[in-house]
């Protein structure tokens, strides 16, 4: 009886030790993405390829843009993957309202202005280091999101201060659920939406940008990652409004993508 009562509780502590040790596998496995995941190049149409030869196919001339890297050693908190950044990068290129939720170090901001044209607009918002003292959680905002907005809410210079291209940029210090978007509906071209990572937040964000778009204008949201703790309101709430709205997850990103058409 004693070996048979052990041998049960030996097989449960494996099964525990297992899960314990592919925690992060199986929760990926048993929430699968509700969001259709499509290549950039079927989204729009500045990303398709030029055929070089029979093996090769390369970028146009609409997707060659200027960039920059910050060596790990900065430390820098809340970066887009280079991958995104040439995404977004590229749809700057043709934007002349610009919009941003979450300023951050400035590196996107940064790259929208060196890569639209002079007279483009950016306007981007955030939160000043001593505002964060200020912030409410909100019921069903995660407890992880709503610490990383304090992590991440640090710099009130940016990358792009004292750039030449610093006349092109606007920065709002505020906290975006009090901001009034009024003055700005229907004007915006491309909105990047990286904000809070709260559930309050990301549904404020979103739905402030959905009035803010023009009849083409685009919506991209960083930071979808199902199965990923700091990302769990973000794909509760995409997943949501993905019911209604035409978004698409973009492959090899954490973005997501709409478009007004
Ligand atoms: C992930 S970082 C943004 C990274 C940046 N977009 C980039 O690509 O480098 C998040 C930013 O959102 C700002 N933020 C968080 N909650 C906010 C809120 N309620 N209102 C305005 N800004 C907020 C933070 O201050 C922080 O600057």
């Amino acid at each position: 009886m004693i070996s048979k009562i052990f041998l049960a509780l030996s097989f449960f502590a494996n099964i525990f030790l297992i899960y314990l040790l592919n925690r992060k596998k199986i929760k990926n496995f048993l929430h699968l993405p509700k969001i259709k995941k499509v290549d950039i190049t079927s989204l729009n149409q500045i990303f398709s390829l030029n055929s070089i030869s029979s093996n090769l196919k390369g970028p146009k001339e609409n997707t060659i843009v200027k960039s920059f890297s910050i060596t790990a050693d900065n430390k820098i908190v809340g970066m887009t993957s280079d991958y995104e950044a040439w995404i977004i990068s590229s749809l700057s290129k043709k934007s002349k309202n610009i919009f941003e939720f979450g300023t951050c170090s400035g590196k996107t901001t940064y790259l929208m202005a060196l890569n639209s044209d002079e007279d483009t607009q950016i306007t981007s918002i955030t939160l000043k280091p001593d505002e964060v003292n200020f912030i409410k959680k909100e019921n069903k905002d995660s407890k992880i999101s709503f610490r990383n907005i304090k992590n991440e809410s640090i710099y009130d210079k940016f990358l792009f201060s004292n750039s030449n291209v610093e006349k092109k940029i606007q920065i709002i210090f505020e906290n975006s659920l009090k901001f009034d978007e009024k003055n700005f509906h229907g004007k915006m071209d491309l909105i990047f939406i990286d904000g809070g990572h709260t559930y309050s937040v990301i549904k404020n964000d979103t739905e402030k940008s959905f009035k803010m778009l023009n009849s083409r204008g685009i919506i991209l949201w960083h930071d979808y990652v199902p199965g990923k703790k700091s990302s769990k309101d973000v794909v509760k709430y995409l997943e949501e409004i993905s019911k209604t709205k035409k978004i698409s997850h973009i492959k090899n990103t954490s973005l997501c993508y709409f478009q007004n058409k």
